[in-house]
C-alpha cells in the first residue's frame, strides 16, 4: 500500500478522526517544517498528516518552508501527496463550496525558495513539469468526490499568487485572460518540490470565496472562515474514501 501524506491548509490544520501514532520534528537541510508530522490512521490507513500553516495556523503562504515541509514528509516515508488548498473563483462554475481538482498551474509567485536543486554545480537539472499533477491521484480524487456528491470540476487552472494580500479586480481579469479558473496563495513551490523528490501530488482546492472582483462586494474573512467551516466536513470525507479506495 501506498503510505499517503495529507497537507492541510487553511481550514485544515488538524484531521479529526486521525488516530495519532507518532508526532515526529524534523529538522531537515532546508530547516524545520511548519509543523511536526504526524503518523497515524484515518479512514483504516497508515496515513501521515502536516499543516501547511502550523498548527495552531501561524504561517503566512509566502513564509511556509515548503522545502522542510516536502523534504520532512519524504523523511517521514512518503509515497503519495494530497494537498488540501483554500482558492478564490474566478471561473463562473467556482462558486464558493465547489471542489476543484486541478490539472494545471500558473505560478505568479516571486520570492520563493522553489527548488532543491539551487547549489548543484555540475549538474543543471530542469525536471519536467509539462503536468504537475499526478494523473493517477487525480481520479482517486474525483471518484471520492463522486462518492461524496460533492459538487465539484474534475479540471481546471490554478493561479498561484504570491499574497499574504488578496488580488486586486485587475489582476484577476488578468489571470482569467491566461486561464486560470481558481486562485491560492499555496499552490506554489508545493507541486514543483513534490516533483522534483519524484512523489505524485495532486490537490483538493475548496473554493471559499468569489475572487476579486467576482462578487458584488468586498471580500471578507468572514464569508472565508464560513465556507471552510462548511466544506471542511466535506473534505474530510472525501479524505477518508481516497484512503479507502
Ligand atoms: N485569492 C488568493 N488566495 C485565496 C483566495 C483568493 O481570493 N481565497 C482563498 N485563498
Amino acid at each position: 500500500m501506498t503510505v499517503c501524506a495529507i497537507i492541510g491548509g487553511t481550514g485544515l490544520t488538524r484531521l479529526d478522526g486521525l488516530t495519532i501514532n507518532t508526532a515526529r520534528h524534523f529538522d531537515t537541510p532546508y530547516g524545520a517544517p511548519s509543523a511536526p508530522v504526524l503518523h497515524g490512521d484515518y479512514a483504516g490507513r497508515e496515513v501521515l498528516f502536516l499543516a501547511r500553516h502550523g498548527h495552531p495556523h501561524r504561517i503566512p503562504p509566502h513564509q511556509v518552508n515548503y522545502r522542510a515541509n516536502l523534504w520532512a514528509l519524504r523523511e517521514a516515508g512518503a509515497q503519495a501527496i494530497i494537498a488540501v488548498n483554500a482558492v478564490g473563483g474566478i471561473h463562473p462554475a467556482m462558486g464558493t463550496g465547489h471542489f476543484c481538482v486541478p490539472h494545471q498551474i500558473i505560478d505568479y509567485t516571486s520570492g520563493r525558495a522553489h527548488t532543491f536543486y539551487e547549489d548543484e554545480l555540475e549538474h543543471v537539472t530542469h525536471v519536467d513539469f509539462s503536468h504537475p499533477y499526478d494523473a493517477q491521484l487525480r481520479n482517486k480524487l474525483t471518484a471520492a468526490l463522486d462518492q461524496e456528491r460533492c459538487g465539484y470540476s474534475s479540471h481546471g487552472v490554478y493561479g498561484c499568487t504570491q499574497g499574504p494580500r488578496l488580488e486586486t479586480v485587475a489582476e484577476i481579469a488578468r489571470m482569467e485572460r491566461d486561464g486560470c479558473d481558481i486562485v491560492g496563495m499555496t499552490g506554489m513551490p508545493e507541486a514543483v518540490l513534490a516533483r522534483e523528490l519524484a512523489l505524485p501530488y495532486a490537490c483538493l482546492a475548496l473554493v471559499v470565496n468569489p475572487a476579486a472582483g467576482k462578487s458584488k462586494g468586498l471580500i471578507t474573512m468572514a464569508e472565508i472562515e464560513c465556507a471552510l467551516e462548511e466544506g471542511m466536513g466535506q473534505v474530510k470525507a472525501v479524505l477518508a474514501h481516497v484512503l479507502e479506495g
